[in-house]
């Protein structure tokens, strides 16, 4: 199993390959992710995951081609970032997106008539959203996860009371 941990930092997968920019970090291979492409061949990895990380990139829209170029036909993507209703989203000046759990439904099925912003298709395995441990204790964390339709009310409606902590896709690349 061959995995890729993207933007690594000091928190590096246990048999991970790591790329990052920063020295003082834990990769193995030390790259800009806005440049492209990354130092590997394509269908390299059977799994990649890029945690905390999206938000920093310079084009989402190329980083997740890059991601799609990388993975096997049915490799898998882990892509964490908070949610932009969450203090750090706005509070690091590094982050550059502000990303909601709809955010990268234009690469698969459901994109809403914008599949046209990109070629690569991944199929969605899971979305799921994290909350404030408030919310997450009096139960809003289960309601909000237990359907696209509540999770999109809940984007519409609830998220600037009920605010989001982090999103984690679950990807799987269609190639
Ligand atoms: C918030 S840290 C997350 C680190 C790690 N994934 C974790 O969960 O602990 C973001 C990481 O992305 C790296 N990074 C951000 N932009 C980058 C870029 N353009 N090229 C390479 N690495 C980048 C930073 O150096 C940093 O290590």
């Amino acid at each position: 199993m061959r995995i890729l941990d993207v933007g690594c930092g000091i928190n590096k997968l246990a048999g991970a390959i790591g790329i990052d920019r920063n020295p003082a970090s834990r990769a193995d291979v030390i790259c800009d992710l806005d440049r492209l492409p990354y130092p590997f061949r394509d269908s390299s990895f059977d799994r990649l995951q890029a945690i905390h990380v999206i938000e920093h990139v310079s084009d989402v829209i190329k980083t997740m081609e890059e991601f799609h170029r990388l993975l096997r036909p049915g490799g898998e993507a882990f892509i964490v970032t908070p949610h932009y209703t969450d203090f750090s989203s706005f509070c690091d000046p590094t982050h550059r997106w502000h990303l909601n759990s709809f955010s990268l439904r234009y690469f698969g099925e459901n994109h809403g008539g914008f599949g046209y912003y990109s070629e690569a298709r991944f199929e969605e395995v899971s979305v799921r959203v994290k909350l404030l441990a408030l919310w997450r204790y009096l139960g809003f964390e289960l309601a909000v996860n237990a359907s696209t339709r509540f999770r999109r009310f809940w984007e519409y409606y609830l998220c600037y009371i009920v605010r989001g902590k982090v999103i984690e896709w679950r990807l799987r690349a269609v190639k």
